[in-house]
């Protein structure tokens, strides 16, 4: 049996690509490829401000989170019909399989499409269309989070949660994402309230560009279970200790925090920092076909760089299990095949598969 202490860091690409992994912090909208955007245009009969997958690939030089969602949102215009919503999600179902993800926990944006004059239905039976067939064809459990979008009125997310209400059963929880600068976790105080009172999960993006006064509130205001991307915690002590003790996760993204000029490079980055403290960090995508990477590529830039430990790649992949929506026994099974991963891993036969 193989000590997890012990694994050479050579062999760190090949255990990651090949471990079990939970991704907690994916925007579906996020994962449209330049090649999938100008297909739907095309379907639908969409005039792009982007004249060939270059152009568009070309807009992919972000100052900041705002600079970022501008270009995300006119891309999103192509989501048209239940089957665009469908072929988005089994694209990266098809993708986040093939890179050993067993459970995703999914973002949508509704008011994105609604907005558009998109039926709710249309874009919720579209991806949890595409979540049953990744679960019987390709064994990956995938659940959908609703996200409401803070840029957004309250009024606009109580009506988004009304109109999501007779889809009740497929989805998990809810979100906060959008522009963070401005827009507190307070404004989305009483649709987080009648959300818990429904029984949904609750996770807020708070502290990415924010200050970390955000991560508390999303905490006290909207009793959030778990912070997305949360690295400016580590500017309040009192704060950090208490993700520690409650035992707070967070679903860091590195590469989306480079892009959007969070940290200025990799190797700034405080997420070495952050678990050497005890949080229980998780790591993710955000918006894969936006940021240069799917979920391996972050794992395995950030060991790169960062100089992670086969310890600290095993810690991170539990941490996304412990982290996740699931029921305690599903937890147990996949932490046992992760443990089961490492223990046993054999570099040469690894490495030829
Ligand atoms: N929507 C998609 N990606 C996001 C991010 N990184 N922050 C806030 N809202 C988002
Ligand atoms: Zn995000």
């Amino acid at each position: 049996m193989v000590n997890i202490d012990d694994i050479p860091i050579q062999y760190l690409p090949t255990l990651i690509k090949a471990m079990p992994k939970a991704e907690l912090h994916i925007h579906i909208e996020g994962s449209l490829e330049p090649e999938l955007i100008f297909q739907l245009a095309r379907r639908n009969g969409i005039a792009l401000p982007y004249s060939n997958v270059g152009d568009l690939r070309a807009a992919y030089a972000f100052s900041d989170l705002q600079s970022f969602l501008d270009v995300y949102y006119a891309c999103a215009s192509v989501l048209q019909q239940e089957q665009d919503f469908y072929d988005m999600a089994w694209s990266y179902l098809t993708r986040a399989a093939a890179e050993h993800v067993v459970h995703a926990e999914i973002f949508f944006d509704p008011q994105t499409h609604t907005q558009r004059g998109v039926a709710m239905g249309a874009i919720v039976f579209g991806l949890s269309r595409a979540c049953q067939d990744a679960h019987e064809r390709l064994g990956v459990d995938a659940q959908l989070i609703l996200c409401f979008l803070r840029h957004l009125s309250e009024e606009s997310a109580m009506e988004t949660l009304e109109q999501a209400l007779p889809f009740r059963e497929h989805f998990i929880g809810v979100g906060l994402d959008s522009s963070e600068l401005g827009n507190p976790p307070e404004k989305f105080a009483k649709v987080f309230a009648r959300c818990k009172a429904f029984g949904l999960h609750r996770v807020a993006h708070a502290g990415e560009e924010g200050p970390s006064s955000y991560v508390s509130k999303a905490l006290d205001i909207l009793e959030v279970e778990r912070i997305d991307h949360g690295v400016n915690a580590i500017h309040d002590p009192d704060l950090m200790k208490r993700l520690v003790r409650e035992r707070i996760p967070i679903t860091v993204c590195p590469l989306s925090n480079v892009k959007l000029r969070v940290f200025p490079s990799l190797d700034a980055h405080n997420l070495v920092q952050m678990l050497n403290m005890g949080v229980c960090v998780t790591l993710n995508s955000d918006d894969p076909a936006y940021f240069g990477g799917y979920i391996n590529d972050n794992y395995l830039q950030t060991v790169e760089t960062l100089k992670l430990s086969s310890r600290q790649v095993f810690v991170l992949a539990r941490n996304s299990f412990e982290a996740s929506f699931v029921s305690a026994k599903q937890r147990e099974i996949w932490l046992k095949d992760l443990e089961y991963c490492f223990e046993n891993f054999r570099p040469e036969t690894e490495s030829k598969s």
